[in-house]
């Protein structure tokens, strides 16, 4: 199945609230060309679920080139560990060269970090999703004030539109996470060791710290910026 000829509304109806399992199934018996969106964080649990019903699930990673090294471990140790071919995607190396050299490897701290992660992230995302019917993320209602809203199941209007349509799964969108590290050490599912050290959302190293007692996730990343502004254009929707 494609995403022309499926029902989003009823499928939503479905969905709603439904465990992460559920709709991973879902999702995967309604397309076959579809790939999990893997940051290297605590989404490694969507991961350990859907290998148990696709064990060789399209998995792909954005390596914007700034990860920690505790990011990267972890995605080796979830290749071997599953037995999954991993699709490490790379930014455009001339783009980046060109922005490196005109505005330094940190420009993100003085003109917001929209154009570098257009570039390191955006860029190699949009190259990927031309070539799929639908992906899944690891977003939750719980991680910031612009995912409230998150639905289940919904139609990709940033990175799709008029001649491709692309779908967009979000198994965790109900769950907590406490609900993600119950699961995790339930299941001994593999994990970043930045969460030891007071990680609570990961991303880029320059652009992540680790947050203090009762701060919120969110808090510890893009910290010099509006609230607001702390999506990377990965993930927009009306509202959000
Ligand atoms: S972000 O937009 O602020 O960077 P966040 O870190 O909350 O996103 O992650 C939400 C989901 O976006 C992840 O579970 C994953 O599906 C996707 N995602 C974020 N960063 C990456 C990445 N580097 N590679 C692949 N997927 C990512
Ligand atoms: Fe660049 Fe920071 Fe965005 Fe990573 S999170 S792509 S380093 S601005």
């Amino acid at each position: 199945m494609n995403a022309t000829n499926f029902d989003l509304e009823s499928l939503q109806a479905e969905l709603a609230g439904s465990n992460p399992r559920v709709i991973l199934k879902a999702a995967l018996a309604h397309f076959e060309n579809i790939a999990i969106s893997f940051s290297g964080a605590e989404d490694v649990v969507l991961v350990d679920l859907a290998v148990q019903l696709r064990p060789d699930v399209q998995v792909f990673t954005l390596d914007t080139g700034r990860l920690h090294p505790e990011t990267y471990r972890l995605i080796e140790a979830v290749r071997k560990r599953y037995g999954l071919a991993i699709d490490v995607l790379s930014p455009d190396p001339f783009a980046l060269q060109q922005m490196v050299k005109a505005k330094g490897l940190f420009s993100f701290y003085e003109d917001g970090h929209k154009e570098c992660c257009g570039l390191r992230k955006v860029e190699p995302l949009r190259r990927k999703l031309a070539t799929l019917d639908a992906w899944v993320t690891g977003q939750r209602r719980d991680q910031s004030l612009t995912r409230t809203a998150l639905h289940e199941v919904e139609y990709d209007q940033a990175f799709g539109g008029e001649g491709h349509v692309l779908v967009k799964f979000n198994p965790l969108a109900g769950w907590t996470s406490a609900q993600v590290w119950d699961h995790i050490e339930a299941y001994d599912v593999p994990f970043n060791e930045l969460h030891r050290k007071g990680y609570a959302s990961i991303g880029c190293e320059p652009c992540t710290r680790p947050i203090l007692p009762n701060q919120h996730e969110r808090e510890g990343r893009w910290w010099w910026e509006d609230g607001a502004k702390k999506e990377c254009g990965l993930h927009v929707r009306d509202g959000g």
